[in-house]
């Protein structure tokens, strides 16, 4: 019986490293195995000889425990963030001849594809994790929360953000029953070859409790800005300048491509 009052979230420590991905591989398995012909044993083996997952403490890693056991973890990042270095990564030529090149280069390829690039003011979660038996007793929920602590420690964050897969229904139920609100559904032709999953949705809970995306402007509005210019209005540009034409129509233009580019940041 998981007892609450025993759940415990602490930051995650090396010694930690061999329960963490027991609990990854068994919980993400079903993703792994559409890539390798690896048994369970020989993946947890690959994966800490590869350290396809962080191994070294960091900000924004969490491991839940029960008695000193580890029960659950969670790893979020953010863009500011110090690079934390893996330590004793093992040379690709090893591992290709231990594991097999094809499955090597698929595990790699498909890390780099789950990987996001965060934007600033975003509080990304890269995974969530519980074990299978201690699901469904507010673990999830712990460190869901140890995770938005953080979030409001931190000066330059307004949102946390996480990609989930659409079918994956339960977990988006907890994300929503926390505030989580879907900001994009995104099809990917690559997540469905690699992980047979297509649809992934881009969720994110704002700090202060707004639900829409501010509207900021992207960060490329200026190289717009040219292109709309160049592109429609070249020839009433030229005029300006050959012909001295009414300076106002530049003006107008730049109002006009100014707006435009006040767009919904996209996150
Ligand atoms: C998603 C996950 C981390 C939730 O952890 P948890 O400790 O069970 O979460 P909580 O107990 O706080 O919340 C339970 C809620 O999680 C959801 N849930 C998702 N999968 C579940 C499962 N297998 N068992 C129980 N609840 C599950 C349910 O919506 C449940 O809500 P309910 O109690 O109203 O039915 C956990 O199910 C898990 O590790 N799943 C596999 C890995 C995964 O999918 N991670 C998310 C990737 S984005």
């Amino acid at each position: 019986m998981i007892n609450k009052e025993n759940i415990e979230i602490r930051p995650y420590k090396i010694a930690d490293y061999s329960q963490v991905v027991d609990i990854l591989i068994l919980s993400f398995e079903s993703k792994f195995k559409k890539l390798t012909n690896l048994e369970t044993n020989n993946l947890k083996s690959y994966m800490m000889d590869a350290l396809l997952f962080d191994n070294q403490p960091q900000d924004g890693y969490f491991v839940a425990t029960i008695k000193n056991e580890v029960v659950g973890v969670v790893k979020a990042t953010y863009s500011n963030k110090a690079k934390v270095n893996n330590t004793n990564k093992t040379s690709f030529f090893y591992l290709e001849k231990k594991y097999g090149l094809r499955n090597v280069i698929k595990l790699r390829f498909a890390m780099i594809l789950l990987s996001d690039s965060t934007n600033k003011g975003e509080y990304y979660i890269e995974h969530i994790a519980v074990s299978e038996r201690a699901r469904g007793h507010g673990i999830g929920t712990k460190l869901l929360e140890k995770v938005f602590d953080e979030a409001n420690r931190l000066d330059e964050i307004d949102k946390v953000t996480l990609y989930v897969a659409g079918t994956n229904q339960g977990a988006v139920k907890l994300y929503e029953r926390i505030g989580f609100k879907t900001i994009k559904k995104r099809k990917s032709f690559l997540m469905q070859l690699v992980f047979k999953k297509r649809t992934w949705f881009f969720m994110s809970k704002y700090l202060n409790g707004e639900s829409r995306p501010k509207l900021t402007l992207n960060r490329y509005w200026w190289l717009g800005l040219l292109g709309l210019i160049g592109f429609v209005y070249i020839n009433d540009i030229r005029n300006v300048f050959i012909h001295g034409e009414n300076y106002f129509i530049l003006l107008n233009l730049l109002w006009f491509s100014w707006f435009i580019y006040f767009i919904p940041s996209k996150r």
